[in-house]
C-alpha cells in the first residue's frame, strides 16, 4: 500500500464495509491508518466476501472517499443487490454486530471535519468501545437484542454517539468533557426501545396517548434492563434523561434544563439532530441546512441552545459550503 502525500480529511466521507458489496467499485476508496489517509481500491476493484472479513479482522471496519464521489456511491449503493455481510442479517453473531455498530460510529464521524489529533483521539474512543463492549457480554446481547427488534435504533445510537462525542470536542476543545460516559451512554442510551413494541417504533403515523405511555417508558426500562451493570453515574444519567427537556416538559421525570448535567443535554441535542438528518421507512433524509433551521426555528425550547454553536462548529458549515476545491489526494 502506498502513502497519500497530502490529504484533506475534511473532503472524506465513509462506507461502511459491510454496505460494500462482493461486485465492483469504480471510485476511490481510501483506508484510515491513524496519521495517514492511504490508498486501498483505487479505480475499478473486485471485491468478495473474503477480502471484506479480512479487512474486518484487521480492525478496518469503514473505507474513505472523496465527497466528490457522492453521487457515484450513491448510485452504487442503490443499485448494487443486497449481500451477506450487510445490511446484517437476523442470528448475526454479537462481535460482528458490535464491530458494525462501531463502524457506524466510525462512518459518522466523517459527516464533519476534525483535526488529524482530534481524529486519532476519536478513533481511540472507538477502539476503547468496541473493547468494553465486547469484554461485557450482558451489554453486548443486549445490543444484539436491540438490534434484532429494532435494528434503525441500534445504529441511530452510534450515530447519536458520534455526534455526541463531536459536540462536546467543539464545545471544549481543550478539555471535551466526558468522551466516554457520551460515547458509552449514548450507545445504550435507547436499549430500553427492546421492551416497547416495535409497530410503535417503526410507526409513520400520530401515535394514541396509550401508546404514547409506552414509547415514554423505555428510559425506565433501560434502566431496568442495565440494572446489574455496573455503569458510572453520568452513563446512567444519560441514559433515564435524554427525554428530558429545557423547559421541564419531558419525561420521565419533567426535570428542567438546569438540572440536568451537560453529559445529558449534549445527547440530547446530538439524539435530535441525528434522528432529523437520518432517513427513516415513513420519512425521507433532512439536509444538514434542513435540520438546523428545524431545530433554530422550532426545538430550542427543548434543546440546550448553547449547543448550537457548538454544532456549527463542528459541522464546519462555511468551510463546508465555501471549500469547492476537490481534495487533494494522490
Ligand atoms: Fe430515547
Amino acid at each position: 500500500m502506498k502513502k497519500s502525500r497530502v490529504v484533506d480529511r475534511t473532503r472524506l466521507q465513509a462506507l461502511k464495509i459491510s454496505e460494500i458489496r462482493s461486485s465492483t467499485t469504480e471510485f476511490n476508496l481510501y483506508l484510515d491508518v491513524g496519521s495517514d489517509i492511504i490508498p486501498y481500491a483505487q479505480g475499478i476493484h473486485q471485491w468478495s466476501v473474503a477480502e471484506k472479513r479480512q479487512l474486518l479482522k484487521q480492525g478496518q471496519f469503514i473505507l474513505l472517499y472523496a465527497r466528490e464521489d457522492a453521487e457515484r456511491v450513491s448510485q452504487y449503493l442503490e443499485t448494487s443487490p443486497a449481500e451477506p455481510l450487510g445490511p446484517l442479517q437476523p442470528n448475526t453473531p454479537v462481535e460482528l454486530l458490535i464491530s458494525d455498530g462501531i463502524a457506524e460510529f466510525l462512518k459518522t464521524r466523517y459527516t464533519y471535519p476534525l483535526s488529524v489529533k482530534q481524529a486519532l483521539s476519536f478513533k481511540s474512543l472507538a477502539a476503547a468501545l468496541q473493547e468494553y463492549l465486547e469484554r461485557h457480554p450482558e451489554l453486548g446481547i443486549l445490543l444484539w437484542r436491540l438490534h434484532e427488534h429494532d435494528a434503525y435504533t441500534y445504529y441511530h445510537s452510534a450515530r447519536v454517539a458520534a455526534y455526541a462525542v463531536g459536540i462536546s470536542a467543539a464545545l471544549q476543545p481543550d478539555e471535551p468533557g466526558k468522551l466516554w460516559d457520551l460515547a458509552l451512554g449514548s450507545f445504550l442510551h435507547d436499549v430500553g426501545n427492546i421492551n416497547v413494541d416495535a409497530k410503535l417504533l417503526q410507526r409513520a403515523g400520530p401515535l394514541q396517548p396509550k401508546e404514547w405511555d409506552q414509547i415514554r417508558k423505555h428510559p425506565d426500562e433501560s434502566m431496568q434492563l442495565l440494572s446489574g451493570v455496573a455503569l458510572n453515574p453520568f452513563v446512567k444519567e444519560i441514559i433515564l434523561h435524554h427525554h428530558e427537556r429545557m423547559d421541564g416538559g419531558g419525561y420521565p421525570h419533567r426535570l428542567p434544563g438546569g438540572e440536568l448535567p451537560l453529559e445529558v443535554r449534549i445527547v440530547s441535542f446530538a439524539e435530535v439532530f441525528a434522528a432529523l438528518t437520518q432517513p427513516r421507512q415513513y420519512q425521507t433524509r433532512r439536509t444538514i441546512e434542513a435540520a438546523l433551521h428545524l431545530i433554530e426555528s422550532s426545538l430550542l425550547n427543548f434543546l440546550d441552545p448553547h449547543l448550537l454553536d457548538s454544532l456549527l462548529t463542528l459541522l464546519d458549515q462555511n468551510q463546508v459550503k465555501e471549500d469547492k476545491t476537490p481534495p487533494s489526494l494522490s
